[in-house]
């Protein structure tokens, strides 16, 4: 069969938070489906990337006092581990904060606008004089205008799922600094998808997309498109747009460019260019009912009026619920990747995911009785006690030295045969299983077999037949053989597991292309090696108490800063020089009506020290003051006075108060 390359993609991850449990249900899904299609020998990549820009991660920058490349550059290295150690195996992890990602955000802006689909006009929004900052629709916060629900996003209610726009809140307020902002006009540019609808209708009419999903998009056509805002006014962190002044590309546009970005990088031009612009590749993306919207209104005009291959399908999954209710913080269930890896290993909850997925848009649940019960039923019980017992027992016969039996096994007619056919005959029937994202069915027919081998060794009593050793070499060959099948059958959901077996069994990786020809005979193995351990329920507690307790920890200490200002080390804290100073004269300086300068003593040293401080004292009553000053600010010329150090003084709702010594003392003398 000569298929064309297959391109899928998961959702790519925002650049300022960690992987959690409900991100893993997408990044399992997607990687079981592409390590399926490369075990039946298909071309198939599996590309992701951070989402790396856009007002939230610019303030988590500002308020950390870092730039936004670093907490980048954090979470990249933080996600990939992630990934690794939950055995997603990518085979590229990129970055929408790229070259080629701006090359090609511009490139389809480009083609848009000389195609005429882009239009400006101005647009009010919310905008806080304090942060002096356009606020983004997450950084407004108020009462829903449809529901009246209290402190929701300026964007959706949590509580009724309106969508509007900030303005539309009532008693809207900054969530930086709980001011209400203001309105302020600026131009925007918009996307005017409409010009799209029968490419979307297309779309839709085809077999990209799920019934359900079909139903959301058909609601939203029906509905009219709206023209789509794709700018934003700086300060903002992403791509500034071409021919445009502090305007930059809106988070969501780029995003998904970041999937051909990550593929441009990996491929190279030419190789990108069959594969992406001339049809060569099939792409297949895996995202969230969340952004279901993003991924059809907008994105397939953005790559059809480009010139792009438009996906083959948009599969869409449904949320994770952790026993039964939306993940919390408080509750301990919104379960970080890494606190669920201090306690337990990877493949369990590949495992779990796997024998609940479907591929319909139903929420997934994490229910732990049920993961631990499950996994220890079947993966722990089932299947790797299929290999301990025939692979320990050939390993414990002496007489038997580790070998197999002959092709006689397979003849017709003989039980060994009988059991080895059935298992082989679901191949195809669980390949298509894997196909079409029904991995709960592919994993029921494999526990079937799982069972079918058991019970044939359990009826075929091998330990009962200790005088006739051949006999008990057949029989375990029999077994061995079925649980070499299984672990191939389960080699998507659990790699890790298959590739234990593959060293236990001395063979080489896995592929699901043949079957017959796989069957070990003559063969000699090695040592079996413990393969999963039961789970004890303790374990997932303790994951909930670990996740709680972060939670806890995480929570805003109370500080007297100021909502937003950025916490500081201790180092740079001791890099101030503060000190006692003596105020030895004073005067006002000309055309400065808020400036005095002070001729200071510190500790026998005389400076002269400009301070914005005239409309609250008097130049008279400075002199013989005790104040406090940063004694190594570098010096700044103020109205053409050299200024050597600040006074410092507390701002009591706009009066000016100096800071001074609660008792009269001594002149430069260090502050701590
Ligand atoms: O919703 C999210 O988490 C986004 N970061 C997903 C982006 S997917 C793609 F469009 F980049
Ligand atoms: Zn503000």
């Amino acid at each position: 069969m000569n298929q064309k390359p297959l391109l899928v993609t998961a959702a790519l991850p925002y650049a300022n938070g960690p992987i959690h449990l409900g991100h893993l249900v997408e990044y399992t899904q997607a990687d079981i489906f592409t390590r399926f299609q490369k075990m039946r020998g298909r071309e198939a990549y599996y590309f992701c990337a951070d989402d790396t820009h856009g007002a939230p991660i610019m303030i988590r920058a500002k308020n950390e006092g870092v730039a936004p490349e670093a907490v980048i550059a954090r979470y990249h290295q933080e996600h990939q581990r992630d990934f690794n150690d939950f055995n997603i195996a990518f085979d590229h992890y990129y970055s929408t904060n790229s070259p080629e990602n701006r090359a090609l955000a511009e490139e389809i802006y480009g083609k848009l606008k000389t195609g005429g689909h882009i239009h400006r006009r101005p647009v009010e929004q919310a905008y806080c004089e304090h942060d002096r900052m356009f606020l983004p629709d997450r950084f407004v916060r108020g009462v829903c205008p449809r529901c009246g629900a209290d402190d929701q996003y300026g964007d959706v209610c949590e509580s009724c799922g309106a969508h509007y726009s900030p303005t539309e809140l009532k008693n809207p307020r900054c969530s930086l600094c709980g001011a209400p902002p203001a309105r302020k006009s600026s131009e925007h540019l918009f996307f005017r998808v409409a010009d799209y609808l029968d490419t979307l209708k297309t779309f839709m009419d085809g077999p990209a997309l799920q019934p359900e999903v079909k139903n959301f998009l058909a609601t939203w056509l029906k509905e009219g498109l709206r023209d789509w805002d794709i700018s934003r006014d700086g300060p903002y962190f992403g791509f500034s747009i071409p021919g445009e002044q502090d305007k930059y590309f809106y988070v969501w546009l780029d995003a998904p460019v970041g999937y051909l970005a990550t593929m441009l990088n990996k491929f190279g031009a030419e190789r990108f260019d069959a594969l992406l612009r001339r049809g060569e590749g099939v792409l297949r993306h895996f995202i969230g009912k969340d952004i279901v919207y993003f991924h059809t209104l907008f994105w397939i005009p953005m790559l059809a009026g480009a010139g792009f291959t438009l996906p083959s399908t948009i599969q869409v999954h449904g949320f994770l619920t952790v026993n039964g209710e939306k993940m919390s913080k408080s509750k301990g269930t919104f379960i970080n990747a890494r606190t669920y890896l201090n306690h337990l290993g990877p493949e369990y909850l590949r495992y779990y995911y796997a024998s609940k997925l479907k591929s319909g848009v139903d929420d997934l649940d994490l229910n732990f009785q049920d993961f631990v019960f499950r996994v220890n039923a079947e993966l722990v019980n089932k299947v790797a006690n299929l290999g301990s017992r025939t692979i320990g027992m050939l390993n414990k016969i002496p007489a038997l030295a580790n070998t197999l039996s002959a092709s006689h096994i397979l003849s017709e007619g003989r039980e060994e045969a009988g059991l080895l056919t059935k298992v082989m005959a679901e191949a195809e029937s669980i390949a298509a299983d894997y196909d079409n994202l029904d991995f709960a069915l592919a994993l029921q027919k494999i526990m079937r077999l799982a069972d079918l081998a058991n019970e044939y060794i359990d009826s075929a009593k091998p330990w009962a037949c200790k005088e006739d050793t051949e006999r008990q070499r057949d029989i375990l060959t029999a077994g061995i053989n079925a649980f070499m099948l299984i672990a191939k059958y389960l080699k998507p959901v659990v790699p890790a597991f298959a590739e234990k077996v593959e060293r236990i069994l001395k063979i080489a990786p896995l592929k699901w292309d043949s079957y017959k020809d796989d069957i070990l005979c003559n063969h000699t193995i090695g040592q079996f090696e413990r393969l999963a351990d039961r789970i004890d329920i303790a374990l997932t507690e303790k994951i909930v108490e670990e996740t709680q307790k972060a939670a806890e920890a995480a929570k805003k200490p109370e500080t007297p800063a100021a909502p937003g200002a950025p916490l500081i080390e201790y180092d740079d804290f001791a890099k101030l020089d503060l000190r006692t100073a003596k105020v030895t004269a004073a005067e006002r300086l000309p055309k400065a009506d808020k400036l005095l300068k002070l001729t200071i003593d510190v500790g026998g040293e005389t400076r002269t020290l400009v301070a914005g401080i005239a409309k609250h004292y008097t130049a008279e009553e400075m002199v013989g003051k005790t104040i406090i000053i940063v004694a190594n600010l570098k010096p700044r010329a103020l109205m053409g006075v050299t200024s050597q150090g600040m006074a410092l003084a507390v701002n009591d709702g706009g009066t000016l108060v100096l800071l001074a010594p609660e008792k009269e003392m001594l002149s430069g003398l260090k502050v701590s």
